[in-house]
């Protein structure tokens, strides 16, 4: 049932043969949202200090707590938690190196005989990972008629809900009321909500929810996976996080419980120098100058939505997203979409198709590009 390889990788594969058949041709990249600015001063001070103390006896640090430095843990619960009014602890949040691997890997803690359900489009990891675990996997559609954001229907009864805000790859965006309708839901049918906000920082909309715990009754019924890759440049780096609540319980056992069993079983975390520089990303200092790096992509954001504007082509996100989501012109499949800029325009985005059925004849493009390139 998987495709042959990860989305990605086949458009890495196809780029690659590209350029080795072309290479006088300069390509502009736009698919994968790898993000292009460099880390801010405030990151790299912390992770400069933080190697110093790893070259002195006295400062040295070995194996870091199971799940994190309470630093760091204390900061992201203050930060992007409580100050937004949200119920959430230190010690319900979990380190990790990525969300990627968190949203693979916490169906783990599940049964195997659990429904799933993802929305169609969807990040591949939510289906690949469960299909690997042998699962069966039911698709919620989203499309142009629900404005990609499906609500719930008693057809959807699942156990396990995979959902993404901001959208990846469509950059629609679910309000306060949609979202208390999926917890809702879940609290009425015993199911888990997996909220995915990794890109909760590109929303500028206030009256726009950034996660799952400002929507009452979550904290029974959803686990988010959250992450410092597009907010402060660590795709390279490395460093995500889970918040489980302890309230969250099944059938008497404690989510939060069986996956401090899970992590401690499996990893031994992210560096002590890592999990430095993510704090930095919290302090007064950082929060300023990540935000400027922000505001480079949403810049453009709006360049590409100006294009699409001009050239009167469908498309949604890039609002309080960085993907911009475009209906291929002229009946245009998913696939010959990404050829014709391929070849023609040395454009590289990321077929609309690779992430579900209900993505064909649809496209995204990154806003994390360049931004001389972008606007070229
Ligand atoms: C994407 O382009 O969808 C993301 O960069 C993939 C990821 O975050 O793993």
């Amino acid at each position: 049932k998987l495709p042959g390889s990860y989305l990605f990788s086949t458009v890495g594969k196809k780029v690659k043969a590209y350029s080795e058949a072309h290479p006088d041709k300069k390509v502009i990249r736009l698919g994968i949202g790898d993000v292009t600015q460099p880390l801010v001063p405030a990151i790299i001070k912390a992770m400069h200090e933080a190697v110093d103390e790893m070259g002195n006896a006295d400062t040295f640090h070995g194996y870091a707590p199971d799940l994190g430095y309470e630093f760091l843990r204390s900061a992201m619960a203050k930060n992007d938690y409580q100050d937004r009014g949200c119920d959430i602890k230190a010690d319900e949040i979990f380190i990790s190196d990525g969300a990627k691997c968190d949203s693979g890997n916490i169906q783990e803690i599940f049964a195997k005989d659990n429904k799933i359900a993802v929305c169609d489009p969807v990040y591949p990891v939510y289906f690949d990972t469960n299909v690997m675990a042998g699962r069966r996997i039911k698709f919620i559609s989203a499309n142009e008629g629900n404005g990609f954001l499906p609500m719930p229907t008693e057809d959807d009864k699942a156990d396990l809900i995979y959902i993404c805000s901001p959208n990846n790859p469509t950059g629609a965006v679910f309000e306060h009321e949609k979202l208390k309708a999926w917890v809702d839901y879940a609290n009425k049918n015993g199911a888990v909500l997996i909220f995915d906000a990794a890109y909760e920082a590109f929303i500028g909309d206030n009256n726009l929810p950034h996660s799952i715990f400002e929507i009452e009754g979550s904290r029974d019924c959803a686990i988010e996976i959250c992450s410092l890759s597009k907010t402060a440049g660590f795709t390279g780096v490395r460093c995500g996080y889970t918040i489980i609540p302890k309230t969250l319980k099944r059938k008497g056992m404690c989510l939060n419980d069986m996956w401090v069993r899970n992590r401690t079983t499996k990893t031994n975390g992210v560096s002590y120098i890592v999990q430095r520089g993510a704090a930095a990303v919290f302090s007064e200092e950082g929060q300023r100058q990540v935000k400027e790096n922000l505001a480079v992509y949403r810049g453009n954001a709006k360049t590409l939505m100006k294009a699409f504007d001009n050239c009167g082509i469908w498309y949604c996100g890039g609002e309080n997203a960085p993907y911009i989501w475009f209906k291929c012109p002229n009946n245009m499949t998913s696939w010959e979409c990404f050829d014709l800029l391929l070849n023609e325009k040395q454009i590289i985005g990321t077929p609309g198709v690779g992430f579900g059925k209900c993505g064909e004849g649809y496209f995204r493009l990154s806003s994390f590009g360049d931004t001389e390139e972008t606007k070229e």
